[in-house]
């Protein structure tokens, strides 16, 4: 029997925000399994700010050719299989595309591998707190280094990763400021995360704001921003003190590294490490059970924006940059 799949392929490569045509939403029809392949139904997709990267350079991954489907990560399920590995009903996460069906080949490439069901709890974790998210969010916080009682300041304090950042840095004794840009981001995550106080970076005194968030200075930033506001932070960073550098989404859509300037590393002493949450996939399993039993009592709280068709995914891929998410962006299928 033929399976249609509706897919989004890349036609341009974007200047900015994602504009109409940049990806075009096709058909094509799934092709007969090989031996060695399985078919798996896409049920949610991750919407991540590197996909923006993805689209228009070559940078931890090389840029997604123009003409093929574009990259993203997805949760799925085997609806067919002649892979040894997989068999129908099997539920997988990985690189599954901007598509409604994904044929894997088991390969390295695809990063897939198999999540379980657990009772009460949504399939989407495996893409938010228990995914990309929660665990870019683990390894930075150790990165970090936190000892109990240094200051914590977290940039997207309110989306999927920074949440989940503030909070380990709550579990591991820190005072956790958070930065985001808008009152209701910043009362949510004071109020329902913990954090001990944030500041919006709309507000034309924010830096004033922030000096008096931070009396005794800032130990660890996790950076997910650059730009202004990772040049703020690094301004009030102690001697010796920890960037995390874990995005700079400031840049993304115009083309610079977003960075701040570098006086501040050089007078303070800092030890900057960037990272990429690929590099630790051989320990996965354990910052995932170690997130699943935090989540599990009640000492990570998550939240998720679920959008709802394929067609959809280029106006929340632009969500992430206009701040209209707060926690997890989900395109569901
Ligand atoms: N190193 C890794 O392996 C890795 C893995 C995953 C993610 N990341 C990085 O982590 C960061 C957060 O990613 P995420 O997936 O968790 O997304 P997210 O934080 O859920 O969404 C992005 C948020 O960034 C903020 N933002 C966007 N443009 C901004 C700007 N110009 N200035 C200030 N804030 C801006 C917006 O919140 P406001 O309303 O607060 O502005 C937006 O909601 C990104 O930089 C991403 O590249 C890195």
């Amino acid at each position: 029997m033929s399976v249609n799949n509706r897919q989004l392929v890349l036609r341009k490569r974007p200047q900015g925000l994602l504009a109409p045509g940049d990806l075009e939403l096709t058909q094509s029809t799934v092709p007969d399994l090989q031996e060695g392949q399985a078919l798996a139904k896409v049920k949610y997709l991750s919407i991540d700010p590197t996909m923006r990267v993805w689209m228009a350079v070559d940078s931890y991954l090389p840029a997604v050719v123009i003409g093929e489907v574009m990259r993203a990560f997805g949760f799925a399920e085997i609806v067919d299989s002649r892979h040894p590995d997989y068999k129908k009903g099997d539920r997988v996460t990985g690189l599954t595309g901007l598509q409604e069906y994904v044929i894997l080949d088991g390969s390295p490439r695809q990063g897939f591998h198999k999540v379980p069901k657990i009772p009460f709890v949504s399939d989407t974790v495996f893409l938010g707190v228990l995914g990309v998210n929660g665990l870019t969010a683990f390894f930075g916080m150790e990165l970090g280094q936190p000892k109990k009682g240094e200051t914590l300041v977290v940039s997207a304090a309110a989306g999927a990763t920074g949440s989940i950042a503030g909070q380990i840095g709550k579990i591991q004794g820190c005072r956790v400021v958070g930065i985001a840009g808008s009152d209701d981001k910043c009362e949510w995550i004071t109020k329902d995360l913990g954090f001990d106080a944030a500041v919006n970076y709309k507000h034309p005194d924010w830096k004033q704001k922030l000096a008096a968030a931070t009396p005794n200075g800032i130990d660890i930033d996790f950076e997910n921003v650059g730009g202004e506001i990772m040049h703020a932070v690094l301004d009030r960073m102690n001697l010796h003190g920890r960037v995390i550098l874990c995005g700079l989404i400031s840049g993304y859509t115009k083309g610079d590294p977003g960075l701040a300037s570098f006086a501040m590393a050089l007078v303070k002493r800092l030890r900057i490490q960037g990272f990429i949450v690929l590099d630790y996939a051989s320990r996965f399993t354990e910052a995932a059970t170690q997130l699943g039993q935090w989540k599990m009592f009640g000492k990570l709280k998550d939240r998720e924006m679920i959008v709802e068709g394929l067609e959809k995914a280029p106006d929340a891929i632009n969500m992430l940059f206009t701040g209209a998410n707060t926690g997890k962006l989900i395109v569901k299928i």
